[in-house]
């Protein structure tokens, strides 16, 4: 039945700094409406609602405080509650909840994300076909969406489905594996998703969305965020799911955040056949095919970022050879068996590659009877495969013709050294 959510109201951010995030958003297009005493800075975008982003001082970093969702009165609200406590959800009642904010109630999702529910500027359209066209740019108008990131994405999606009462508009699925986003609308509201459920690594926000008013705002947004400053690191685009044209950057916390316009509406939820997508077609992330999302947004959430950036370097400081398997064979051809003098050259070119430390493992092939036949196996450390190849035609064995050089790029995945025995020095 639903908690009777009619639209997105406003979008609550964890900062570092308030007053810096919020001064980097004037960038793209959001102005300061209050400053409170406890350092949240409210920033009003350009559509109807007295504010639709909300900076919250925070020691730990960025991540999403709440997502604000509004339900139609004060009646509608007590209902909400009232349900959700009768499915055994803790909720908390605010009366008097911030700067220039009705009655509230905050609860949390399984996996850990506030949601808010409260009154507000009630609209009978989707925002974008409501508010009024922008007379400059950058111009966002409101919320219509947010991406939460789960890691048990199946509980999260029954809640958003069963508890929230929203509707599937699609669902994507990876090549060969699980489901990894859901697109969820509210019934009656036409909009194709009010929420997007995402499966992370992390329970963590995966970003943010703003609504344009119009093709000519989005492209005239974009021009003058470039001209501000902004990276638009993903876009323009148009998505799959939902088909609206997109652009993604980030603000100064690091939280994701995307601009979009002209998403499909849904006349008939009866009627509507939600899709199921698949990674495996380009078309799901742009259906203009301009490429990839930037690695950094399907990587680690902006409050983990620094924990990534020290196991990069810690991973980047750490020896890692590169390793080449170096078969030595007789090979099709018929050759001379080398001559005393050329295998003790041999056994003294392949001692001090070992002394030099260029050896990871080596050895004869040998026949059931365990003696030597001529063929062997190095493994070596180098650079390059031109250069294991330079090494390894260094043998006398080789120089002489008496077998072919094979050189195979190596990596060691499997294995125990428990017994490490250095050959030169008889020493264990
Ligand atoms: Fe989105």
């Amino acid at each position: 039945m639903g908690l009777g959510i009619t639209r997105m109201n406003y979008i609550a951010l964890n900062a570092r700094d308030p007053q810096a995030a919020a001064a980097h958003a004037e960038g793209f297009g959001f102005s300061v409406a209050h400053a409170a005493e406890d350092g949240t800075h409210y920033l009003k975008a350009h559509g109807p609602d007295p504010y639709s982003l909300v900076y919250k001082p925070s020691g730990d970093g960025p991540g999403m405080h709440h997502a604000s969702y509004l339900v139609a009165d004060a009646a509608a609200l007590d209902a909400a509650v009232a349900q959700l406590e009768g499915e055994g959800v803790a909720v908390q009642r605010i009366e008097q909840p911030e700067w220039n904010h009705a009655p509230a109630a905050r609860f949390r999702s399984p996996a850990g994300h506030l949601i808010e529910l409260t009154t507000g500027v009630h609209l009978d359209r989707p925002v974008g076909h409501a508010a009024a066209t922008p007379a400059a740019a950058p111009a966002p108008l409101a919320p219509d969406h947010v991406g939460l990131g789960a890691r048990n994405f199946e509980i999260e999606e029954h809640f958003v489905e069963q508890t929230l009462g929203l509707l599937h508009s699609s669902r994507i699925r990876a090549k060969d594996g699980p489901q990894i986003m859901s697109f969820m609308r509210v019934p009656g509201r036409q909009l194709y998703h009010q929420l997007v459920v995402v499966r992370s690594h992390i329970d963590t926000l995966h970003h943010l969305q703003f609504t344009l008013k119009s093709v000519d705002s989005f492209y005239a947004t974009h021009e003058a965020m470039v001209a501000n400053g902004i990276d638009v690191e993903w876009g323009p685009l148009r998505h799959g799911p939902g088909h609206n044209i997109a652009m993604y950057f980030r603000d100064l916390e690091g939280h994701w955040i995307e601009y979009s316009v002209e998403e499909e509406i849904i006349l008939d939820d009866a009627t509507y056949i939600p899709r199921t997508w698949s990674t495996a077609d380009t078309k799901v992330i742009d259906e203009w095919d301009s490429g990839p999302p930037p690695p950094s947004m399907m990587g680690p959430p902006p409050e983990k970022a620094h924990l990534y950036a020290k196991l990069g370097a810690a991973l980047a400081q750490m020896k890692r050879p590169t390793l080449y398997a170096c078969v030595s064979q007789v090979g099709p051809v018929p050759r001379p068996s080398p001559q005393i003098d050329v295998i003790l050259e041999h056994l003294e070119w392949i001692t001090e590659l070992d002394r030099q430390g260029l050896i990871y493992a080596a050895g004869p092939f040998v026949t059931p009877e365990q003696s030597m036949q001529g063929d062997g196996l190095l493994i070596i450390r180098a650079e390059s495969e031109e250069q294991a190849r330079a090494i390894f035609a260094q043998d006398p064995i080789h120089q002489g013709g008496y077998r072919e050089a094979h050189v195979f790029g190596w990596q060691l995945h499997q294995g125990r050294l428990n017994d490490l025995f250095d050959t030169v020095t008889q020493e264990s």
